[in-house]
């Protein structure tokens, strides 16, 4: 089934008073759009996700997907409008005819998790419309116009959030008409109502977490959060030097009248981080996912089998935290290439090059390293899990 989502991200954030669109801020240590991006990317269940930026911000997006990118999930990059109900309908004529289902959400909810999109998505489909909700804690008084205050049942009442998710024509058409009937709106569960006389509320575990981002207040609550969940994971590798092979260090080919040996491309840093991120899931080692008696990794590409790790890693809710290699190398020099080798790690591991390091070092002619029979590496990497790591 054909399934997008506009992500809405063309707010000002007058509340949270950063002096910049709050879906640019760090929320430890990575930005909310990119949270948020992060999210849908995760869920596999989308075609694309269609970014509603104010035009002046896409250089500043582009700059992010340089930082903490690149984002491959956002296909459309759509300009926004003075509401956002009008960012919204801006990203729905920008998806494609065919789209079926379409998940709306808001850039300033970077928490959403696999089973909140999952459950708007399955009531979508069935019904047409599904929409995040929670229960109300608050009582909640609603004030009439001659001032006087009446307090509704709670049990009766819920908080809506995003993501929305709907049946794209027929959310289009509401919009549409929307526009047409200059109808406003502060959610499009809320366009939904007026013209199809209902909505669907679906629940999921993650909906408590799934928390907007407002005032500056909720910045500085998730700054003052200790850390929920943490894993440190080590790895050791060395590989023989030999004549005839090529030299690849952290999957940067270094020019070299030898390359390491081995069963794959024989990239020792990187095996020596797999080993530190296995380290940490308590998962083992490399050689039992990637046993080297299996055809299928004759030669193969380390960072492939890094980016598999990586999938592991995320399967089991983690990000990594930062990570720090060193490569035990008498020669060559590595010192050239040591920032395209960040860059690469940095890619894979799916976190901004600040989060790692990349280091070499000689043992002043001592050992395998020094006598130049080998190279050998090791690294540590540090896991993060929570929705607000
Ligand atoms: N939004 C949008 N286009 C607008 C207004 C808001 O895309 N013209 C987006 C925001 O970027 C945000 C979401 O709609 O992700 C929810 O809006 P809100 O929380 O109100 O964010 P801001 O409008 O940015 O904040 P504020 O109202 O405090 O200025
Ligand atoms: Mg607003």
């Amino acid at each position: 089934m054909s399934c997008w989502a506009v992500v809405v991200a063309a707010g000002r954030g007058e509340r949270a008073g950063l002096g910049h669109n709050k879906v640019f801020e760090p929320v430890r240590g990575r930005t909310v759009l990119a949270r948020c991006l992060d999210a849908f990317t995760r869920s596999g269940r989308f075609d694309g996700v269609a970014l509603v930026l104010s035009e002046q911000e896409i250089p500043a997006f582009e700059a992010l997907r340089g930082r903490e990118g690149p984002f491959p999930i956002v296909r459309k990059i759509v300009p926004g409008g003075a509401s956002r109900r009008d960012s919204v309908y801006h990203g729905l004529l920008a998806l494609p005819e065919d789209t079926q289902l379409v998940a709306i959400h808001d850039a300033a909810r970077p928490f959403l998790t696999d089973d909140v999109i999952d459950a708007t998505l399955k009531s979508a489909a069935q019904f047409g419309s599904g929409v995040i909700s929670t229960p109300v804690t608050d009582t909640i008084k609603q004030v009439l116009p001659d001032g006087s205050v009446t307090t509704p049942d709670r049990s009766a009442l819920r908080a809506v959030q995003t993501p929305q998710a709907f049946r794209y024509d027929m959310i289009l058409k509401a919009h549409r008409s929307a526009q047409a009937d200059a109808f406003s709106a502060t959610d499009d569960a809320m366009l939904f109502e007026h013209y199809y006389g209902g909505v669907k509320l679906v629940t999921a575990p993650g909906a408590q977490e799934n928390i907007k981002l407002t005032t500056r207040a909720d910045f500085e609550a998730l700054a003052a959060r200790g850390p929920a969940d943490l894993r440190i994971g080590h790895g050791y590798d060395a590989h023989r030097l030999k004549a005839g092979r090529r030299l690849v260090l952290c999957g940067v080919e270094v020019p070299h009248d030898r390359g390491l040996d081995g069963h794959s491309d024989a990239d020792v840093a990187v095996h020596a981080l797999m080993d530190a991120l296995l380290g940490a899931l308590g998962l083992g080692d490399i050689g039992g996912h990637f046993p080297d008696s299996d055809p299928a990794y004759a030669g193969i590409d380390s960072m492939k089998l890094l980016r598999a790790v990586m999938d592991e890693v995320n399967a089991a809710g983690y990000r990594v935290g930062n990570a720090d290699i060193t490569i035990v190398a008498q020669k060559p020099k590595l010192a050239p290439f040591i920032p395209r080798m960040k860059q690469n790690i940095a890619g894979a591991l799916g976190v901004s090059p600040d989060r790692v390091n990349v280091k070499a070092t000689t043992t002043e002619r001592m050992g395998f390293e020094g006598e130049e029979t080998g190279i050998s590496s090791q690294a540590v990497a540090l896991l993060t899990r929570g929705p607000a790591n």
